[in-house]
């Protein structure tokens, strides 16, 4: 049986079961009530309550001993205990970032590996069927239309209107005039970048943070300032705070939502605090929330835009991790910073390609994206589910990993000694590929660090992923011991 949202009931309640362990309503390798007890407590039959019980355990949750019922499995332990903020020296550096990064990069477009690195939802999660049907309904004059000419450099009236529609919710004051289109995220970052600062500037990074962003400021020639960054509320404030005394910082990137790669949401206060500490200062703010409408929680987590009242957020976002990176529409709300994106877009690209643009507006305006969401959401939250339940089951004890409050990525530790640039190599050698820590900063504290991306379609073949990463450490591990 499924509920008002097409959930199976069990589905729904070993959802809930899990929320509760994860949240440490009961101790390791306690017993879980018993079927009838459950069933009396949550009102759901006793099919549906073992179903749930047999679906927890199926994701490495809980384990059934012969007579006795079920028990929270020990290793779950590591959900509690995700790994610490990393203190560093907070001095603007230089990004040095390793060539290693261009190898990832062509990992991600190379059809024979199992791309574990990378944050991309699969395929068969996307609504291809409604765009294709929306690719082959554009009547040929719209396309001639469409193509011809150079369009508008802010982009397409359709699409803008359509994004404006859907931020309503969250940052109900925006129009269409306040929004740029933009080749992807990416493109919207480093429009944003390039336009509030010049090269040798400074600017404020979490840490960790994505390699590609780091790519971004590297090229821009300015200097990044790594703030610690706690896997549950992100950026350290008090050291924002002492740093913003300390040096000229021409801006501030911050991923607040489901960030990349610790999966933490800000809290709410702590987005206003840090928007009232740069705006006493007139920094502005580049905000990416391009994994934003991937939280796992009831509500969709407040952009720091949405308190924005003096135009100093640049907000970034794009389709890529929700509808098709490949279609590169993305886009930036730049606030004050307006002419100067404009201009900086104008320079690099003159206008984002149109047919793409029309193609989404087309889709948008169907009305089924939020349903698509919805569904999306609920399969990445489930497949976050599994790949934790692999990483418990094969993976050794002494790792730590982040239990993410959204987006694709899970944040390991690794045991003492195990290095994550070779793991990355000896993983590689069988066909996947992970992201090694260090790639995300430029100090040498994630060295002992891997990101697991978790947005691919989760079958046999991931979990065997997660097992041979898993056996690769271990024999990492027992060598080093040896
Ligand atoms: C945090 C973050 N920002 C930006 C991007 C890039 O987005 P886009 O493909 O729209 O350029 C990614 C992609 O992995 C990401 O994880």
């Amino acid at each position: 049986m499924k509920n008002k949202n097409g959930k199976f009931l069990y589905v729904e309640l070993a959802d809930r079961i899990q929320g509760q362990i994860e949240k440490g309503a009961f101790r390791l390798s306690e017993k879980l009530p018993s079927l009838r007890a459950l069933c009396q407590k949550t009102g759901y039959s006793m099919t549906t309550v073992f179903q749930a019980y047999v679906e927890l355990e199926k994701r490495g949750v809980v384990e059934s001993r012969h007579r006795s019922g079920y028990f929270i499995k020990a290793s779950l332990e590591r959900l509690r205990h995700p790994p610490g903020m990393q203190q560093h020296e907070m001095v603007p550096k230089r990004v040095n970032l390793d060539d290693l990064i261009h190898q990832l990069t062509e990992d991600m477009g190379s059809p024979g590996i199992l791309k574990l690195g990378s944050v991309a939802v699969a395929p068969v999660h996307l609504p291809f069927k409604s765009l294709h049907k929306h690719l082959k309904s554009i009547p040929k004059k719209q396309i001639a239309n469409v193509i011809a000419g150079y369009a508008h450099p802010q982009g397409d009236a359709r699409l803008r209107q359509q994004i404006s529609n859907l931020l309503f919710p969250i940052i109900p004051w925006i129009s269409m005039e306040d929004i740029i289109v933009t080749n992807g995220c990416t493109d919207a970052l480093s429009l944003s970048l390039k336009a509030v600062s010049s090269p040798q500037d400074t600017v404020i990074v979490e840490s960790p943070t994505d390699p590609w962003l780091r790519q971004t400021i590297k090229d821009s020639g300015m200097y990044a300032l790594e703030i610690p960054t706690d896997p549950h509320t992100g950026l350290d404030l008090q050291s924002v705070e002492r740093i913003l005394e300390q040096e000229k910082i021409a801006a501030c990137f911050v991923n607040p939502n489901c960030q990349n790669p610790l999966g933490f949401i800000m809290p709410d206060d702590r987005k206003k605090k840090l928007l009232d500490l740069l705006g006493n200062k007139s920094i502005p703010i580049i905000e990416n929330d391009v994994c934003g409408d991937l939280y796992f929680g009831e509500h969709r987590p407040n952009p720091i835009k949405k308190w924005d009242t003096n135009g100093s957020v640049l907000y970034c976002s794009s389709f890529s991790k929700v509808l098709a990176p490949g279609l590169r529409v993305g886009w930036v709300i730049p606030g004050r910073f307006k002419e100067p994106v404009l201009r900086m877009k104008l320079n690099r690209s003159l206008i984002s390609p149109t047919l793409n643009q029309a193609l989404v507006a087309n889709y948008l305006k169907e009305g089924t994206y939020y349903r698509h969401l919805r569904k999306l959401r609920g399969t990445i939250k489930l497949q976050h589910r599994y790949c934790t339940a692999a990483i418990n089951k094969h993976f050794p004890e002494k790792i730590k990993m982040t239990s993410p409050s959204g987006g694709q990525s899970i944040w390991i530790e690794l045991p003492r000694g195990v290095n994550g640039r070779e793991v990355y190599y000896k993983v590689k050698k069988e066909g996947i590929s992970i992201l090694p820590g260090f790639l995300c900063t430029s100090f040498n504290i994630f060295d002992e660090y891997i990101r697991i991306g978790y947005g691919g379609e989760w079958d046999k073949s991931m979990e065997q992923a997660i097992k041979t990463i898993g056996d690769i450490i271990k024999s990492m591990v027992k060598q080093k011991n040896s």
